[in-house]
């Protein structure tokens, strides 16, 4: 079935290049109304070309679609409510919201300054946070939204001289895993991605011929999905590129049970630390509760 976003409205952050700017051209030539916001700064968080988002929004609009352009920086608090503002003016609602805007700092550890930390926590964590605070009120009054984070694979499997990185990348999966379970009543689901793609961000370790196969739109397709009404999952890491779809998944492992009417001892930690760790009958959990309540459950002494 054709997946159709007219009547949409979708807020798309760091859409003037890479990745973005595919998700942004593929919404809107599915019908959906777009807000495309772009600070057109370079890979590293310097600069700002308002050119950016305004090209995008310019290709949309010949192309017959609707949008409008956010210049502003998805780190700043203020802008979050004016990216939600503009939608709300320009078109009454805001259906889905793709925080993809993304720099790099990277360094090994002992050379990471304060401002290479601040600034990457600043982008993809507050500008997260920023858009999504201004939106969940209206989500909530609507009965409906999605929402797809941009992790990556340094914030799920972790990537070398990326600690600045790969922690903020991390923190998304841990606000989608709370998201998930706070937007269930009101028909909001949200997802991560981890992609893989041949942008700027990446050029420099791409040559040619695998820019070509890595290009977004071998990301895109997963991004609209997730984005899409007939999309009812949430809390899925998907991981796409090149060709490849598919789920990560944190597990919680059965491990072993010592109970609690003695204390155990490191020494027991040492012997039984091949069962503690091995993954064996691992399972996804939906939230915290459902593992505090599988530790009591596993308690002879707290069930009589
Ligand atoms: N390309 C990959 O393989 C890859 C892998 C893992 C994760 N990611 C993530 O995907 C997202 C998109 O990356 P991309 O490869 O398309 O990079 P890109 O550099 O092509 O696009 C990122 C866009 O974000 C914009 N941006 C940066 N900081 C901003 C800010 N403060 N406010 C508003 N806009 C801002 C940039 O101007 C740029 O247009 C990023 O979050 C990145 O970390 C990419």
């Amino acid at each position: 079935m054709t997946l159709d976003f007219t009547g949409r409205v979708a807020i798309v952050t760091g859409a003037g290049n890479g990745l973005g700017r595919s998700y942004a051209l593929e919404l809107a030539s599915r019908g959906a109304k777009v807000l495309v916001n772009d600070l057109g700064g370079d890979i590293f968080g310097s600069g700002d070309d308002a050119a950016a988002a305004q090209i995008v929004v310019d290709e949309i609009k010949s192309a017959g679609g609707e949008a409008i352009a956010n210049l502003g920086s998805v780190s700043d608090y203020e802008n979050g409510l004016e990216m939600v503002r503009q939608c709300m003016e320009a078109w009454g609602r805001v259906d889905i919201v793709i925080t993809n805007a993304g720099i790099l700092r990277d360094k090994a550890m002992h050379n990471i300054t304060e401002q290479d930390w601040d600034i990457i926590m600043d982008v993809h964590m507050k500008g997260t946070y920023a858009v999504l605070h201004h939106v969940w009120p209206v989500f909530r009054q609507q009965g409906y939204g999605r929402v797809v984070l941009t992790s990556s694979s340094s914030g799920i499997w972790g990537n070398f001289g990326q600690a600045n990185y790969g922690a903020a990348k991390s923190a998304n999966l841990g606000l989608m895993n709370v998201l998930k379970q706070e937007g269930l009543k009101y028909n909001v689901t949200v997802n991560s991605l981890m992609p893989g793609a041949g942008t700027r961000l990446t050029a420099t370790v791409m040559d040619e011929e695998r820019l070509e196969q890595m290009k977004p739109e071998f990301v895109t397709p997963a991004v609209v999905y997730m984005c899409s009404e007939e999309n009812k999952d949430s809390g899925m890491m998907i991981e796409a590129g090149a060709g490849n779809f598919n789920r990560a998944v944190m597990v919680k492992a059965p491990g072993i049970q010592h109970g609690t009417d003695s204390l155990p001892s490191a020494e027991w930690v040492e012997e039984n630390w091949g069962q503690i760790i091995s993954l064996e009958g691992a399972t996804p959990m939906w939230n915290g509760r459902q593992t505090v309540d599988e530790f009591n459950a596993s308690d002879a002494s707290l069930n009589g």
